[in-house]
């Protein structure tokens, strides 16, 4: 059975006080509504991890996650924060290769491999998030695009590590356009890249790597998506920023 997974990242939203409260408000309703057995990611700011952490406390169903970590393990890297002091703390994930960074700190596939080997190194598993931009997916290039951006970063790892690793499919023309891929659209592209994953990793091995969506994911959208047999959940931005919005995506499976 793959892991129902619903993800939320915060990406640089939030004082402490904001995050503690949604973080507080999150925890009560997941512990009110949330019945089953999805396992709830928060992601918040480095500098919130630590205060989140200590409200999620022990809700055994939700877990720390940071949004990026480096591809160093220590020394002279001004600014930069590691997998180990990342795990030292309680995190649990780490989102690695998100398109933002991508984009902006230009992170490229070989620098997101050290990135997951650091993650996997330090006991933290890795959320690796692929997607392509509009004018690919109009090309109709964007199998073919996501694809080898899994084999630059992530074919280069074994079996036992490649099982640790969580994939996140978001295509770039749907992170916070509030254009929403079909969920045909979405499944087309979970089966592309199982199937890829299979081809390298094995049939059995790719079925039990969860796949997580993200895009302009919306209580109104989120179970139409999720119910798509190769979804395994849930990659959140904007939504994860409103603690009724987050859990109602939560509550979509
Ligand atoms: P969004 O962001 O839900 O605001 O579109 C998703 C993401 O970037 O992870």
């Amino acid at each position: 059975m793959r892991k129902k997974i619903v993800a939320g990242n915060w990406k640089m939203n939030g004082t402490l006080e904001e995050g503690q409260k949604l973080t507080s408000e999150i925890v009560n309703m997941v512990k009110d509504e949330v019945k089953g057995e999805v396992i709830i990611v928060l992601n918040p700011p480095y500098v919130h991890l630590q205060s989140v952490k200590k409200l999620i406390g022990d809700a055994g169903n939700i877990f720390l996650g940071a949004q990026n970590c480096s591809d160093k393990s220590a020394g002279a890297y001004t600014g930069e924060v590691s997998a180990s002091m990342l795990a030292s703390i309680g995190a649990s994930y780490v989102i690695i290769g998100h398109s933002e960074r991508r984009e902006y700190f230009k992170e490229a596939n070989e620098e997101l491999t050290g990135k997951v080997k650091q993650a996997l190194g330090n006991r933290l598993l890795p959320i690796f998030c692929c997607g392509e931009p509009l004018e690919i997916r109009e090309k109709g290039n964007h199998v073919e695009y996501v694809t080898q951006q899994l084999t630059e970063s992530l074919f280069g790892f074994s079996e036992g590590e490649m099982k640790k690793i969580v994939i996140a499919y978001e295509p770039i023309w749907a992170i916070g356009t509030g254009k929403t891929a079909s969920s045909e659209q979405a499944q087309e592209m979970h089966a592309a890249i199982r199937k890829h994953l299979a081809g390298k990793f094995g049939k059995a091995l790719a079925s039990e790597i969860s796949i997580l969506y993200g895009g302009s994911c919306k209580p109104d959208n989120a179970e139409e998506i999720f119910s798509k047999p190769d979804v395994d959940g849930g990659l959140i931005g904007g939504a994860s920023l409103k603690s009724r919005d987050f859990v109602d995506i939560i509550k979509s499976f």
